[in-house]
């Protein structure tokens, strides 16, 4: 009661010193933003390949505040190609009917830079699909244009600090490509997405151990994401115990868990004759939600990172690595032990990513 009465004759003798109007001002201006939530400016997010199944699950949970949390209200730049026009401008009539409070504005469009102009966040799904008859040279070629043209625009018209996550595959070397095409984009700014292996290899562990999976922490996915990738629990605690002693079962964790994780993508493409297109969009949250706003205390998440040379892995290769999140900025997990058997592991995928990388240098020089 007594530091309320101080609280208030404080006020009090500040109103008298300091003139009536401009304080009582002031002390409203106090007392409203500690009650309501100051009303911020909308956020530019751009979702390229977005006339997609990943974009159509995708631009409903960023419109239900689930990419930068439930009081930041968004504008949402759609790209696609031409010829997606139709489907494109479909998602837009459909996210309007959904009348979600925080989209702001949709920008469905086939123009890349008015689709980069002002956006603060840039979720890159966009991408040539695989036909049977193409060398892996000449689809390098195809994602590398692509990557390159959407660094330039990027480069040039996205907000200074802009996040960048690129999902489409190869997704860690499309990062270097744009990264390379896009020199004055800090490299830190720019991630792929690894967040869907590790939600996987969380919710691997919960099922064996028929737990919630928010109480699974600290797996980690080193390398590439592609079944060479390492899901790695040597770090990792479930309900307070490490998950090597809860699950005791070092002989599933070490082959049956590793292959479900790394072979996820193509159980769900045998299943659903297509790929995973809600775990993706929802993972794309998670990653970017996280690094804007921090990871939870306790707790670390699996991002490519182009690497700074951190457990060996090639510098500026784009490798997954634990990292945790505040203030707007990630940084990789530093002096975990790693055994001989991960070092085989996170050297194997390494390799993989070095080869594809040489690729797509080979593609950057013939530009
Ligand atoms: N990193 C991951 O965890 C992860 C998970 C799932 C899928 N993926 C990858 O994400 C990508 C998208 O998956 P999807 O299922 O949505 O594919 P999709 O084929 O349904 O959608 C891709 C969209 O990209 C568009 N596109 C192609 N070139 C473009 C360009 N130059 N500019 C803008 N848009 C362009 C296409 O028109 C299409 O609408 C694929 O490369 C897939 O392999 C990655
Ligand atoms: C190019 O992109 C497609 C789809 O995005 C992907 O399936 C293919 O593997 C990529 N190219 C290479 C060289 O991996
Ligand atoms: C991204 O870039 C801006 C400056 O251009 C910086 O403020 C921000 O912290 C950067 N880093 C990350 C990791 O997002
Ligand atoms: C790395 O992973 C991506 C995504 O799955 C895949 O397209 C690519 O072929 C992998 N790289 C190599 C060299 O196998
Ligand atoms: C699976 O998808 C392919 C390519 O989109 C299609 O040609 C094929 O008919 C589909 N198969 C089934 C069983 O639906
Ligand atoms: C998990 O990672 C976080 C972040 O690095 C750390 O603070 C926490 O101690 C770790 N938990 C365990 C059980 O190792």
């Amino acid at each position: 009661m007594s530091g309320t009465n101080n609280a208030r004759s404080f006020q009090f003798a500040h109103l008298l010193a300091a003139g009536a109007f401009g304080a009582l001002g002031a002390f409203f201006t106090c007392y409203l933003s500690k009650r309501a939530q100051p009303v911020r400016p909308p956020i530019r997010v751009l979702i390229t390949g977005a006339a997609g199944q990943i974009g159509y699950a995708l631009s409903s949970l960023v419109g239900h505040g689930e990419l930068l949390g439930k009081s930041q209200r968004v504008i949402l730049h759609l790209l696609d190609v031409e010829t997606a026009t139709e489907p494109l401008n479909g998602l837009k009539l459909e996210l309007i009917d959904s009348a979600l409070p925080l989209l702001t504005d949709v920008i469905a469009t086939t123009n890349p830079t008015e689709a980069c102009t002002g956006v603060s966040i840039a979720i890159m799904v966009g991408g040539f699909p695989r036909k049977a008859h193409m060398e892996r040279k000449d689809i390098m070629a195809m994602n590398g244009s692509i990557y390159s043209k959407h660094a330039y625009a990027l480069e040039k018209y996205a907000c200074k600090g802009c996040k960048v996550v690129v999902v489409a595959n190869p997704a860690n070397t499309n990062a270097v490509i744009l990264s390379q095409c896009a020199p004055s984009i800090p490299r830190k700014n720019i991630t792929c997405l690894t967040r869907l292996d590790h939600n996987r290899a969380l919710g691997q562990v919960a099922a064996k151990l028929n737990i919630p999976v928010n109480v699974v922490k600290n797996v980690t996915i080193w390398g590439n994401h592609s079944s060479t990738q390492y899901p790695d629990v040597n770090h990792g605690c479930a309900n307070g115990i490490t998950i090597r002693n809860a699950i005791r079962d070092d002989n599933w964790l070490d082959n049956e868990f590793v292959s479900i994780v790394q072979q996820r993508g193509a159980a769900i493409i045998k299943a659903r004759n297509l790929s995973s297109a809600l775990s993706a969009a929802s993972s794309v949250c998670d990653h970017i939600r996280d690094w804007v706003l921090g990871t939870p205390p306790g707790h670390w998440v699996s991002m490519g990172v182009i690497s700074d040379g951190s457990y060996g892995v090639p510098e500026g290769l784009c490798y997954s690595f634990p990292v945790t999140c505040k203030d707007g900025d990630w940084n990789i997990v530093q002096g975990l032990d790693i055994d001989a058997r991960s070092r085989q592991k996170m050297d194997d995928t390494a390799r993989e990513l070095e080869e594809e990388r040489r690729l797509a240098q080979d593609y950057l020089q013939s530009l």
